[in-house]
């Protein structure tokens, strides 16, 4: 049974194999289909580019597709980058850039309270969007880059719940509690009454 993740990011898309891996999904990456050009993340809500991205990615491989947004929230910032997590200090700029940026902006703030969010959507091969579901997690924005595991923010967000930023966690530990594996978790039920509707996904 193949689905489609709708994301070209390496990174993520590890992440995302690592969140299902209980499932008896055979999970292709959008980075591995030619013929898929990459989806403009336009729209100004998280939910609205997870809902594009995976409709038109339907349409273009006549797969079922599970993609999604997510943005970094800071409450001190009226909620920047939010949907502009990616590219928060300009086009093709790094993580780091980013965190750079971000850590220069917060600089002397003491508010400093922030949330990782995901919207995961998915849609069937004709295009059309079935499911949403969100993951949150809370935390705040350190002075300082603490660990080295994960990728973008994860080295100054520490999380409330564990008391250490994503990125001295494991990938298992970060799974658990994070914005993505909690959006990814809760479409679970969605995928699993999909294949027992259909016999299958084979898109
Ligand atoms: P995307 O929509 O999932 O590509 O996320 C947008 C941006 O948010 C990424 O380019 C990263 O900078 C950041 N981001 C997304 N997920 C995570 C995460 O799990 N940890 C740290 N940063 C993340």
């Amino acid at each position: 049974m193949q689905i489609l993740i709708g994301t070209k990011n390496r990174d993520k898309f590890s992440e995302i194999r690592e969140i299902l891996s209980d499932l008896d999904l055979e999970l292709v990456s959008a980075a591995d289909l030619d013929q898929l050009p990459d989806v403009i993340e336009d729209r100004d809500t998280i939910t609205g580019n997870a809902i594009k991205k995976a409709e038109e990615m339907a349409i273009r491989s006549a797969m079922y597709v599970l993609a999604d947004d997510t943005g970094l929230f800071v409450e001190a910032l009226s909620g920047a980058p939010g949907v502009y997590s990616a590219r928060y200090a300009g086009e093709d700029c790094s993580y780091r850039d980013n965190r750079v940026k971000l850590l220069r902006e917060m600089s002397g703030m003491q508010e400093r309270n922030a949330s990782f969010r995901t919207v995961v959507a998915l849609a069937n091969s004709d295009g059309e969007v079935i499911a949403t579901a969100e993951g949150i997690v809370e935390g705040e924005i350190i002075l300082e880059e603490r660990g080295d595991n994960g990728f973008g923010y994860d080295s100054i967000f520490l999380c409330h719940e564990t008391g250490k930023t994503f990125a001295e966690m494991g990938s298992e530990e970060k799974h658990k509690i994070s914005h993505r594996g909690r959006a990814f978790r809760k479409m679970l039920t969605e995928i699993i009454k999909i294949i027992q509707d259909t016999g299958g996904i084979d898109g």
